[in-house]
């Protein structure tokens, strides 16, 4: 059975696609999977233009990610040193005999009519988001994790807050914003901060509502922190959300299963920084992990049953992390639901399913086996 690995997209996350993707791909090639799955590589660059043969399976090897003429100059710096200076940006990718640059609606090109299944290991908007699953629904063909529905509530912020509220599931306050509010009229700006700062108060959490990673957020403290915040956070998304900070301990859990799913372990982040942003979630020794968290048992039932019912209130299917705050005074409010959580080295869905009892290779199989139910 071919397996159509879709990975690193056109988001902020790209980078942590590429190496969410790495690791199931190993998965996919060794031990038994490789009696059972053929990896087909697709590597979505940053304009969205799909590469697969060579290329893709050269980014899945090096970890880095070929650069379009766009930014290659522009970013080089921030990742790192390139292996292979054949593949120093894409107008060179000729020197790749069978690396074929495909449309961005790939539909009847022989790779990618040959996938038995997709696996999309796409993080942020234009992968996570139903984006991705639109097209792959319209192909015909299975593919792991939530459909449409699922994947657009879950991405987004506000939307899911809405859907976690109609299932009765507790949350922080906020305030949901558009990019217009911000940008388009000077005299709406100054009476959104003033309800913002009535509404949440400070500290509060500035985010774009479409993204994951960290990526655009900032805790801001006062009012020209949010102006700033509010700024930043319209670059990434017309769509903004502002929380009310809040003090806690950060647990997470993870699910697994379509319309019977089941809760992991409870884990538990813990680390220095500000808060769990960036640097944080992906350089290693940053943060420390503990599966299963010293929470009381009642607790991480609790949050077993809520991860459940958030699944459920997005509709997502086959994979979720869902993200709580569990408060000093012993209240649990959920944060969020990702309905593809990172695989990475760093990454606690993987790792809380290890705990539970389902090793790596296997979670992969069976995220497979949910996609062909
Ligand atoms: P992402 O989808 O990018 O992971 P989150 O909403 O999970 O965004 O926020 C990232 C991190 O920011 C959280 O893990 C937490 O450390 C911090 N954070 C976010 N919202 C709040 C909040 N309302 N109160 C306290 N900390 C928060
Ligand atoms: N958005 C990242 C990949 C996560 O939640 O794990
Ligand atoms: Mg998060």
């Amino acid at each position: 059975m071919k397996v159509g690995l879709l990975f690193g997209g056109r988001s902020g996350e790209h980078e942590v696609s590429i190496n969410s993707a790495r690791a199931i791909a190993k998965a996919i090639s060794t031990g038994e999977n490789r009696n059972k799955y053929e990896l087909l590589p697709f590597y979505i660059q940053k304009d969205g233009r799909w590469l697969a043969g060579q290329a893709s399976h050269k980014v899945l090897e090096s970890g880095v990610p070929i650069l379009t003429t766009a930014d290659s100059v522009a970013s080089q710096s921030h990742l790192g040193g390139w292996e292979d200076e054949e593949m120093k940006n894409s107008s060179q990718l000729d020197n790749f005999h069978d690396a074929k640059m495909l449309d961005c609606i790939p539909a009847s090109l022989p790779q990618v009519a040959s996938v038995d299944v997709w696996f999309p290991i796409l993080h942020g908007p234009n992968g996570e988001d139903g984006t991705v699953q639109g097209l792959l629904k319209l192909m015909q063909v299975p593919f792991v994790g939530s459909g449409v529905l699922g994947s657009a509530l879950g991405m987004d912020k506000i939307a899911m807050k809405m859907a976690f509220a109609q299932a009765g599931l507790p949350q922080v306050k906020y305030v949901a914003v558009n990019r217009s509010q911000i940008w388009s009229n000077p005299c709406v700006f100054p009476k959104l901060c003033d309800r913002i700062e009535e509404t949440v108060g400070y500290p509060c959490f500035v985010k774009p509502a479409n993204l994951g990673s960290s990526v655009g957020i900032s805790k801001v403290r006062s009012r020209s922190e949010l102006e700033t915040a509010l700024d930043n956070a319209a670059s990434y998304d017309r769509r903004i959300i502002v929380e009310a900070g809040v003090v806690a301990r950060e647990l997470e859990c993870a699910v697994l299963g379509n319309d019977e799913p089941k809760a992991s372990v409870v884990g538990e982040i813990t680390y220095q920084s500000d808060f769990y942003d960036y640097e944080t979630k992906y350089s290693a020794g940053m943060a420390d992990i503990i599966i299963p968290a010293a929470i009381p048992e009642a607790v991480a039932a609790q949050i077993q049953q809520m991860s459940l019912e958030a699944f459920a209130a997005v509709d997502a299917a086959g994979l979720a992390r869902v993200d709580f705050f569990y408060t000093e005074s012993g209240e649990v409010l959920i944060n969020e639901i990702n309905t593809i959580p990172g695989f990475t080295a760093t990454s606690m869905y993987p790792m809380m399913w290890e705990k539970s009892g389902i090793p790596f290779p296997e979670l992969v199989d069976r995220l497979i086996q949910l996609a062909l139910e």
